[in-house]
């Protein structure tokens, strides 16, 4: 199985990422979460994270907090869509399971320094403020990763926070700018792609007709995230967003996309956070980034679907 390191920011979508990451363990060998303010505050996004991995049944995964607000800026959270607690839908809890000691930024440093070079994967599924603040801190990291599989960014479908910008890339631009130009080998899912996975009312009820712990609590969580979509744009439901990064690495035979060049914009306070993404090839700048544009969606749901069922 691939190691991966999850950072993330829950939210429902970054939620069910994590349930599908422990639901293929043939796949995926998951050392460790890493948690960022984004979607919420820091003490949410730590606290949901432990939360979903004791729905999943995994008390035993460690939980880092990392960084509670981006490198340079305030932090823009996002309760209009996730609601105030970020995992709004589903009843919670107080988890049990102890935040670990460590902080998350020196979590990922140490364990990319402790594996065999080559052999971790890092999938941010928020803003980029622990990937930047780990390579800051530590330079010599970033020739350890094997790649970077994030959630952020657009091409075609724009912005979703902004009208030029995506919400995980606009929150810590200067983040986002330091790790896509560190060199490493990068695969972006970026709206165009997470915008056809749309959590419809009969997908939503595949999840609950699981009958499990995992399926109500996914099914629970998706009737409240799709009301955003479903209200404000007519869509069909909410788009899982960040769970596409792990179906990605399970069956990258259900995306396409382009090696492409991709910069972000982080000086214009019109397009704040924009993804220039040279899709067309009309610059000679070097491709920096696998940008995926499509997704069979009825064959990432069946997959989810049956992950979640294995939990
Ligand atoms: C991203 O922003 C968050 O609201 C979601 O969890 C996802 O990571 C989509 O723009
Ligand atoms: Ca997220």
């Amino acid at each position: 199985p691939r190691k991966i390191i999850i950072d993330t920011d829950p939210g429902q979508d970054d939620a069910v990422a994590i349930l599908l990451a422990l639901g293929s363990p043939e796949e995926i060998d998951l050392l460790g979460i890493t948690t960022v303010a984004g979607n919420v505050p820091l003490p949410l996004t730590q606290k949901n994270a432990r939360i979903t991995c004791e729905v999943a049944g995994r008390p035993d995964v460690k939980v880092h907090a990392g960084c509670d607000a981006p490198l340079e800026r305030p932090l823009v959270t996002a309760e209009h869509v996730h609601g105030r607690t970020g995992l709004d839908g589903p009843e919670l809890f107080e988890p049990k399971t102890p935040l670990a000691v460590q902080n998350g930024v020196d979590f990922i440093i140490d364990t990319l320094r402790a594996e065999a070079p080559g052999t971790v994967t890092l999938c941010p599924l928020g803003p980029l403020t622990n990937i930047a603040a780990a390579f800051r801190k530590a330079p010599d990291i970033i020739d350890r990763l094997q790649e970077i599989v994030l959630m952020g960014g657009a091409y075609f479908e724009v912005g979703n926070i902004t009208p030029a910008a995506e919400f995980n890339i606009y929150v810590d631009p200067e983040a986002a700018q330091e790790v896509i130009r560190s060199g490493v080998a990068i695969t972006m899912l970026p709206l165009d792609v997470t915008h056809k996975a749309l959590a419809t009312r009969p997908r939503i009820e595949a999840f609950r007709a699981l009958d499990t712990r995992v399926g109500h609590f996914t099914a629970d969580m998706l009737d409240f995230f799709e009301r955003f979509d479903v209200e404000k744009y007519g869509s069909e439901g909410g788009p899982l967003h960040d769970p596409c990064v792990i179906a990605y690495l399970i069956r990258p035979d259900l995306f396409s996309g382009r090696q492409i060049n991709v910069e972000i914009e982080t000086i214009s306070a019109l397009t704040l956070g924009m993804t220039v993404a040279d899709w067309w090839g009309v610059t000679d700048r070097p491709a920096n980034a696998m940008f995926i544009g499509d997704v069979d969606a009825d064959g990432f749901f069946a997959l989810l679907t049956e992950r979640l069922g294995r939990l």
